[in-house]
């Protein structure tokens, strides 16, 4: 037999019997995203030539300007989810309100919320950029979708992660038994296994965040980046400093090599600036499952429970007990 890794399909069906009630509708949401990781992995590879790059001149919901990427991927995500008919609802960040698939397409059994490029900022300077997504069952018993299926803790995640387009394109996962890893071959547009189980190392003396922002911060996390950086080699000290300004690819380093990802609220906005339903939901499901840990300073993130599509939360994520020293930062108050 030709022996190669998997592919995301072949990976996906062979589970798919671990739960009898699968009838496929889950398969299909995931094959929707891969399809559309890989075209959106093409377009960023052709940003400067197909005229991918650069901004619409339009402000989303959040405020923030909209690269033509985001509007692009957008489009597409939700054209893709939606014709499967197996999504009854889609949140999206650059969509104010829920989002129905057209006509009976709304039927299906679940809510996906998604980021369709996180780190926009990147895409004129080839720098590493994602998409993050969030699949959950719906609580409404039938018909369209409704903003509460969206609206629910990510402890009732079905599924959750991210594509990376970085040096390789890679697809990592988690349904809840373990995050696994696939890498993009353009040649063959297929994303094959390329690791299963994906667990973060032991803790690493990395630090990841915008530390621009600490005169702006809670006295906590000023007196935490403060002590990372004391010179004390007995502890590993100082911690040295990695920041790429996309979360998914901050947060694939430190799944890989280990260290804490910070985005602290601040005097001005408490919330800080990331997204708990499609940016730190899907991501602390990830880490949770890899053995890490993912809470606002004092709450487990998959515990909190939503109120708005957009809302915002303090994030901290990585080595669980990277996070837990933040927390004692906090708790000392
Ligand atoms: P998005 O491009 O989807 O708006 O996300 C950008 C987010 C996140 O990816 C990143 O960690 C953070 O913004 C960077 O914010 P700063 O530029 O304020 O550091
Ligand atoms: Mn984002
Ligand atoms: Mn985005």
């Amino acid at each position: 037999m030709v022996s190669f890794q998997p592919t995301l399909n072949q990976f996906i069906r062979a589970r798919q019997q671990e739960y009898p009630e699968a009838v496929g509708d889950f398969s299909q949401v995931m094959n929707a995203i891969a399809l559309a990781g890989k075209l959106i992995s093409r377009e960023i590879n052709l940003a400067g030539i197909v005229d991918a790059t650069g901004y619409t001149g339009r402000m989303n919901v959040q405020g923030e300007e909209v690269a033509k990427l985001d509007e692009w991927a957008n489009e597409l995500i939700v054209d893709l989810l939606g014709e499967t008919g197996c999504v009854c609802v889609m949140g999206s960040e650059e969509v104010e309100g829920p989002i129905s698939p057209p006509g009976s397409a709304s039927m299906g059994r679940y809510a996906v919320l998604f980021d369709p490029v996180d780190g926009s900022s990147n895409i004129d300077i080839a720098a590493p950029v994602g998409t993050i997504f969030s699949a959950q069952r719906r609580v409404t018993e039938s018909g369209t979708g409704h903003m509460d299926d969206l609206l629910q803790p990510g402890r009732n995640q079905a599924a959750a992660g991210y594509i990376l387009y970085g040096s390789s394109t890679m697809f990592v996962y988690t349904t809840g038994n373990g995050v696994h890893a696939f890498t993009l071959d353009p040649t063959m547009g297929e994303f094959h296994l390329t690791t299963e189980d994906l667990k973060f190392p032991d803790k690493s003396n990395v630090y990841s965040t915008n530390e621009g922002n600490a005169g702006t911060w809670l006295e906590p996390d000023q007196r935490w980046v403060e002590w990372l950086k004391q010179n004390d080699p007995a502890t590993g000290r100082p911690y040295s400093a990695r920041y790429i300004g996309a979360l998914v690819a901050d947060f694939h380093r430190i799944l890989l090599k280990g260290g804490i990802f910070a985005y602290p609220g601040n005097t001005a906005k408490r919330e800080g600036k990331l997204r708990l339903l499609y940016e730190c939901s899907p991501l602390a499901f990830v880490a949770e499952q890899a053995g890490g840990r993912a809470t606002n300073g004092l709450r487990r993130i998959l515990d909190i429970e939503p109120t708005g599509l957009h809302q915002r939360t303090p994030y901290y994520l990585g080595n669980a007990s990277e996070v837990e020293l933040v927390e004692r930062f906090h708790s000392d108050g």
